[in-house]
């Protein structure tokens, strides 16, 4: 018998794999904070680290979108990403389950003298493809990893998208930073679920998709010790005054001091996988 071990489920290839089922087994593994109330909590953190992010270039120099072209950004944080594409594309649509991420968006978006962004606080769980219209590409970064059930999401984003599908998730091995901290503390650490699963079921789908690993330096540079330690912290929970102490001895021990001043940690840089699909009608 062909049995294959993915990093959280095995199971047997002469039987039928049921990827979404396997897909949401996984999820539910994961600590539950896929949710509007952290990321609103986290949103002016996050759009902090952005700054010295170096993935949405990487991510943008794949997306092929023309300047008449509709975008649904699924997830779209504080924008990164959406204001790149709203600079080029005639309109993007912008959703995302965090208002204050939304709000940081609003911001950011009339700082740029942006108007063609339409904003919606909601969860793609939440819409029916409907509601939300066609759009000639869509893209949703980093924003479906905390969906148990995948599917219907796919299904539903693929017949919004006319054009191209871009989805980036978590990549191999990109806890191993985590895994470490989590070893300290003698906490048991968890693996992301694995990207192939979202892969198998596209191929189900009767979609053939792309993949390509985008290396980037999400997670390496700091301006201080307390930003290194707020990153840790909302990747591994919070801390107590013990286990916070002793990561912290942990980091000035490991962290390099920039000539700029920021702290960075030697480590691999971190990878997404992006899986993107030309959509054929
Ligand atoms: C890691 S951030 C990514 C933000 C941006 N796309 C980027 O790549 O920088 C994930 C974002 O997805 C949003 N999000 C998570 N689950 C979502 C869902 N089911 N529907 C819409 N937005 C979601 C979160 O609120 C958060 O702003």
């Amino acid at each position: 018998m062909n049995k294959i071990t993915t990093n959280n489920t095995n199971y047997n290839r002469d039987h039928k794999t049921d990827w979404n089922e396997l897909w949401k087994e996984a999820v539910n593994k994961l600590p539950k904070k896929n949710n509007s109330k952290s990321w609103d909590k986290i949103a002016t953190q996050f759009a902090q680290w952005m700054k010295k992010d170096d993935y949405p270039q990487e991510l943008l120099s794949k997306i092929q979108v023309e300047s008449g072209d509709t975008v649904l950004d699924i997830g779209c944080g504080n924008g990164v990403i959406t204001i790149p594409l709203a600079q080029k594309a005639i309109s993007v649509t912008a959703m995302d389950i965090s208002i204050n991420m939304i709000e940081l968006l609003r911001d950011n978006a009339a700082n740029h003298n942006l108007s063609n962004i339409k904003f919606i606080n909601k969860g793609i769980e939440d819409v029916k493809a409907g509601e939300i219209g066609y759009h000639d590409v869509v893209v949703a970064s980093r924003s479906l990893n905390g969906i148990a059930d995948i599917k219907p999401e796919l299904e539903k984003i693929n017949k919004i998208a006319q054009k191209y599908v871009y989805i980036t998730l978590w990549g191999v091995d990109n806890r191993k930073f985590e895994s470490k901290m989590a070893e300290l503390l003698g906490r048991k650490s968890y693996q992301h679920p694995d990207y192939t699963i979202v892969y198998n079921l596209l191929h189900e789908m009767g979609i053939q998709a792309n993949v390509e690993f985008l290396k980037s330096n999400t997670r390496n540079y700091y301006s201080n010790i307390d930003e290194a330690l707020d990153r840790i912290k909302w990747r591994i929970g919070d801390l107590n005054e013990e286990e916070e102490s002793l990561i912290k001895e942990h980091l000035q021990t490991t962290l390099t001091k920039n000539p700029d001043g920021s702290l960075s940690y030697s480590r691999n840089n971190s990878k997404w996988v992006l899986i993107w699909w030309e959509k054929s009608n």
